[in-house]
């Protein structure tokens, strides 16, 4: 397996590793079998490449062998922002170039210098990725990857501006829609909840983030809301 070395210097804070952690649970028990989980949101910038790679974190950190898929083929920012690099100096084969059936799934998975945490990034650019999402190979593809992880979780792009997390998320079994704390009205969070109930997701719940910025170094605490409206509170 090829692997990938990314800058983990930045640990994530008291807050933010008590909030993972209580999102992890809420998430085991959100029923049973919930292995492979969406995350979006209404519009950019809510924080889903955060919570998506400190989960990911967290869940390694928790002994589980986790997989983060970055499928926002549009604008990824996971290898800028953590300064990945392929350790075989080879270009980065991704999601795009498997869905495309021009890469093997077995050189799109790098196993990360964080135990357990292994990433599919996005790969080579491609004009108009919607389309890979709904084609075959893209379910059999995750069928593959659920036999071999004990989690998996899809930064997704948000749901406002494209539709690819509304065909990502009914392959899922949930999905988690991040909302920035004052950045979006709760109707809007409402219609993409509907929008992904519609397409047939399991939403599991929603991630307030970014709460009570200025009072944290890393600049957010996390609330994790079930789908029943219950606040959970850490
Ligand atoms: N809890 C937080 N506290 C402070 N800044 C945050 C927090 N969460 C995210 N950010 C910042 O907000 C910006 C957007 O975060 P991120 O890239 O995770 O959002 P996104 O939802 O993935 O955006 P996009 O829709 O463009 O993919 C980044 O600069 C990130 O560092
Ligand atoms: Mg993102």
């Amino acid at each position: 397996m090829r692997s990938i070395t990314i800058n983990i210097s930045q640990e994530p804070s008291y807050e933010m590793s008590e909030a993972m952690n209580v999102l992890r649970t809420n998430v085991s028990y959100s029923g049973e079998g919930v292995k492979l989980v969406a995350i979006t949101s209404v519009d950019e910038n809510a924080g889903k490449s955060v919570i998506s790679f400190e989960m990911m974190r967290n869940y390694a950190n928790a002994g589980l062998k986790t997989l983060l898929i970055d499928a926002d083929l549009r604008k990824s920012v996971f290898s800028a922002r953590h300064g990945a690099t392929v350790d075989d100096g080879l270009p980065f084969t991704g999601l795009a170039d498997v869905l495309s059936g021009k890469g093997e799934i077995n050189d799109a998975v790098y196993k990360t210098n964080i135990p357990n945490a292994y990433v599919l990034p996005v790969g080579n650019y491609v004009l108009n990725p919607t389309p890979l999402f709904s084609g075959k190979l893209f379910s059999a593809m995750l069928d593959v990857l659920k036999k071999a992880f004990d989690f998996i979780i899809i930064d997704t792009p948000p749901l406002g501006r494209v539709i690819d997390a509304a065909i990502i998320a009914p392959n899922c079994s949930g999905v988690i829609i991040v909302v920035g704390a004052n950045e979006v009205d709760y109707r809007q969070v409402n219609d993409a909840k509907n929008q992904l109930l519609r397409v047939g997701a399991n939403v599991l719940g929603c991630v307030l983030n970014k709460v009570g910025q200025e009072n944290t170094r890393y600049g957010g605490k996390y609330k994790y809301y079930s789908k029943y409206g219950s606040e959970y509170r850490y």
